[in-house]
C-alpha cells in the first residue's frame, strides 16, 4: 500500500522581488509504501530539504502533487513529524519539555503516558540526566538527539528526517543508526530519510533514491536487498560496498558535471 506519493513535483523559489526564479526541484516523482524506509541522497543544494519541507507541509508548492493516504498535503499535520537538519528546539523549554512538545501537539496522550514516553525516549537517545537542562546548555549533537527523541515520542505515521545525524560524531552516529533501525523495526513507520552519507542510506533504507544536482530530479532508485535485522557488520559486506560504490559513481558523475563537492563526512 502506498503511503506517500510525490508526483511530478517542481519547486521554484522566487527571489529579488520576484524578478528571478531558482528551480530547486524539477519533475520529482517518488512513492513510498506504508512502513517503507526510503532514503534520499544527492549533492548539496539539489533540493532535498525543499522536498522534505513540502512533504512536511511547511513549504507551499504549485506544480505537481504530494499526497499522504491519497489526500493532498496542504499544511502540517499530526500524521507527520520532522527532524530538521539543524536543531529546532524551543529554547524556553527544558529537554523534557521539548520531548513532550510533539506529544502535546498530538493531543492523544494522557499525562502518565507522556511522562513515561518522555523518559523512555530521552533514555533511548542517551540523555538521561539532562531532562531539566535547557537546549542552550547542550552541544549541537545532543540537541539533535533531543530533536530525534521529540519526533519519535510523538509516534507519527510518517517520519521525515533531514540529515538528522549529520552533526553527530562518527560513533554516536552509528549508534543512532542502529537505534533508529530497532525503533523502526518495532513501529514500522513510513520514513523519508535524507542524508549526505551513502553508507548511512544503504544501511538504513529499503530503497535509496538518488537525486541529481540542481534542479533536483530523481536520477535512479536503488532497491537495498539486505535482510533485516541489519547489524553494523553489514557495512563491511562486499555486496554492501558494491552497492555503495554504484551510488557513489552516480552522484560523482553529477557532482563533476556541475563542479559541486559532495561532503564525504
Ligand atoms: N528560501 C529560499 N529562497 C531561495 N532559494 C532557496 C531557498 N531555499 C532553498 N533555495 C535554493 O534551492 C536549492 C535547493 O535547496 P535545498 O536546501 O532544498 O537543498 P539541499 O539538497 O537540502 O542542500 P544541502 O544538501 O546543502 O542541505 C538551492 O539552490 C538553494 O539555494
Ligand atoms: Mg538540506
Amino acid at each position: 500500500m502506498v503511503k506517500l506519493e510525490i508526483e511530478h513535483l517542481s519547486k521554484r523559489y522566487w527571489t529579488e522581488r520576484n524578478a528571478t526564479a531558482v528551480l530547486a526541484l524539477s519533475d520529482v516523482s517518488i512513492s513510498v509504501g506504508d512502513g517503507e524506509f526510503m532514503a534520499i541522497v544527492g549533492p548539496s543544494g539539489c533540493g532535498k530539504t525543499s522536498l522534505l519541507n513540502i512533504v512536511a507541509g511547511l513549504l507551499p508548492y504549485e506544480e505537481g502533487m504530494v499526497r499522504i493516504d491519497g489526500k493532498r498535503i496542504s499544511g502540517p499535520g499530526v500524521d507527520r513529524a520532522v527532524v530538521f537538519q539543524h536543531s529546532s528546539l524551543l529554547p524556553w523549554r527544558t529537554i523534557a519539555g521539548n520531548v513532550r512538545y510533539g506529544m502535546e501537539m498530538q493531543r492523544r496522550f494522557d499525562e502518565a503516558i507522556m511522562r513515561e514516553r518522555t523518559d523512555y525516549f530521552i533514555k533511548l537517545v542517551g540523555l538521561t540526566g539532562f531532562e531539566r537542562h535547557y537546549p542552550s546548555e547542550l552541544s549541537g549533537g545532543m540537541q539533535q538527539r533531543v530533536n530525534l527523541a521529540r519526533a519519535l515520542a510523538a509516534d507519527p505515521a510518517v517520519l521525515l528526517m533531514d540529515e538528522p545525524f549529520a552533526a553527530l560524531d562518527a560513533q554516536t552516529r552509528e549508534f543512532m543508526q542502529s537505534e533508529l533501525l530497532k525503533i523502526w523495526a518495532k513501529a514500522r513507520k513510513t520514513v523519508l530519510f535524507i542524508t549526505h552519507q551513502i553508507n548511512e542510506a544503504v544501511y538504513l533504507a529499503d530503497r535509496v533514491a538518488v537525486m541529481s544536482a540542481r534542479p533536483g530530479r530523481v536520477k535512479d532508485v536503488f532497491r537495498i536487498p539486505f535482510d533485516r535485522p541489519r547489524t553494523l557488520h553489514l557495512k563491511r559486506d562486499p555486496r554492501f560496498l558494491e552497492l555503495e560504490d554504484a551510488i557513489w559513481q552516480l552522484i560523482e558523475e553529477e557532482s563533476e558535471r556541475l563542479g559541486v563537492v559532495l561532503a564525504p563526512d
